[in-house]
């Protein structure tokens, strides 16, 4: 047993995360700064695990009508974690006739994530682009009603399926005022009125305002959403989290004062994330400064890139993305990669934090060693526990007695695994995961999102 002697890495007992929370419980209104030193492991390999490793996700968008290219899912599927439908889940594709629902394309992104161990974020409710055409020519009280219609039915099919939900997306003008838009021309409110009755639809799903233009701290823009964000939370209106989509394309790059913006924002006690990543020639150093900034900031929860290949981008000219057209890693692919396994240097919020306040509830069972497969060589599984979170929590696997081994583990339902690292991993069902070497050793681990049962997995491993 001495190979699983080593316990959980240390990394993941300095996270992000864990300090946050620390904080939370402790103190409250200080100002510190807290240094999270990179850690002597071995560094992950694929964006979704080196994310990983502080609690993080790497994600993209997916497409559904990409599903069908091989060369496209397998990258899709080794590197990220998260997935948002690109398309797929916007009112044009749900609701293409009022009041008759089309989850097709929407559930065939989500089936293909989960399928590989992807959570899912949700993209988008309440919208001035892509509505269906019947919206588009909607106004006053009856698209009022029609919007909190398609808020219910639309989360009622995915009620506790998603990570995330962007409840409302671009929804300002670049002068910090409010976008004139059908939906605003329904009053004033139609943004909270969104976020409370997406609340009392699905109230397991964190819920976002997503938005462009909103990475310059001095921006008029980002001043006007931080204020409703701000209002918001003071009067207690339900939202959970601030997308910053950060497209980088189309003439805008990484502000210097990008990290502050998204303190500022989580110091409001909401997740921020990086929603729709995209880069003009995919600038290594713009790449590295926008990861870092994150990594920086215990609550911004995770990165998407928005689109797998430059071929797949919405801005395929500008050639924006991690991977080139042919499937190859890009320069910004090892400089976003080594950002994410250097870990980060975390502020934590300079004002007390307004967001939930509960304990996360860990995980409930003890550790346990799970013996040989019969049939197979000697070898073992021991597991241990990682960080945990309200939803999640971490499992690190130590395996010993063999260098070439299979462990298969098999998760309580409705628990569902949502990311691995250091291994090859392959899914015979969202609840069982085939586990292989990856050349990254012997230690590896699991998220898992708990769905309200916290027991542990059982494992088994074999030697070959
Ligand atoms: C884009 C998609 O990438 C395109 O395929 C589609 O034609 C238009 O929408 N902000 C958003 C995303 O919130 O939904 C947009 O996605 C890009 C800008």
């Amino acid at each position: 047993m001495a190979g699983s002697s080593s316990g959980p890495r240390g990394r993941w007992w300095r996270s992000p995360a864990t300090r946050a929370l620390a904080g939370v419980a402790t103190v409250a209104a200080t100002a510190a700064v807290l240094v999270t030193a990179p850690g002597a492991d071995a560094a992950a390999s694929t964006l979704g695990a080196a994310a990983a490793q502080s609690g993080r996700y790497f994600g993209t968008a997916i497409a559904a009508g990409r599903l069908n290219d091989s060369a496209y899912t397998t990258i899709a599927a080794r590197e990220f974690n998260m997935v948002t439908p690109e398309n797929e889940m916007k009112p044009d594709a749900t609701e293409p006739n009022q009041n008759q629902f089309n989850f097709s394309a929407g559930d065939q992104v989500y089936n293909w994530a989960v399928s590989h161990g992807s959570r899912v974020r949700g993209h988008t409710l309440a919208w001035h682009g892509q509505q269906p055409g019947w919206m588009q020519n909607m106004s006053g009280s009856s698209l009022r009603n029609a919007m909190i219609n398609h808020i219910q039915k639309v989360m009622a099919h995915y009620q506790g399926k998603l990570a995330y939900w962007d409840v409302v997306n671009e929804a300002y003008n670049e002068d910090g005022s409010r976008r004139q838009s059908n939906l605003q021309g329904t009053g004033n409110d139609w943004i909270e009125v969104a976020f409370k009755t997406a609340r009392a639809a699905d109230p397991s799903v964190k819920l976002c305002y997503n938005d462009y233009n909103i990475d310059n701290w001095s921006y008029a823009k980002t001043q006007g959403v931080y204020r409703m964000v701000q209002d918001f939370k003071s009067r207690g209106v339900p939202i959970d989290c601030v997308g910053l989509q950060a497209h980088f394309t189309g003439g805008s790059s990484v502000p210097g004062n990008f990290q502050q913006t998204i303190s500022s924002f989580a110091a409001l006690g909401v997740d921020v994330a990086l929603t729709e990543v995209d880069v003009t020639n995919a600038n290594t150093s713009q790449y590295s400064a926008l990861t870092q900034a994150c990594m920086n900031v215990a609550r911004c929860v995770g990165i998407t890139v928005w689109g797998v290949r430059d071929s797949d981008s919405w801005r395929s000219s500008e050639s924006p993305l991690l991977f080139d057209g042919g499937g190859n890693k890009k320069a910004a692919y090892n400089s976003v990669l080594n950002a994410l396994n250097a870990g980060g240097t975390t502020t934590t919020p300079t004002t007390t934090p307004t967001g939930p306040t509960t304990t996360p509830t860990g995980p409930t069972t003890t550790p346990t060693t799970t013996p040989t497969t019969p049939g197979g060589g000697s070898c073992t599984a021991t597991l241990s526990a990682g960080q945990s979170w309200g939803d999640r929590y971490n499992l690190n696997v130590a395996v010993s007695g063999a260098g070439s081994w299979t462990v298969t583990m098999n998760v309580p339902s409705p628990e569902r695994i949502s990311s691995t690292w250091n291994i090859n991993a392959t899914w015979p069902s969202s609840q069982v995961l085939i586990a292989t070497p990856n050349g990254s050793g012997n230690n590896w681990g699991v998220t898992i999102m708990s769905n309200g049962n916290w027991n542990w997995p059982s494992v088994s491993c074999s030697s070959s």
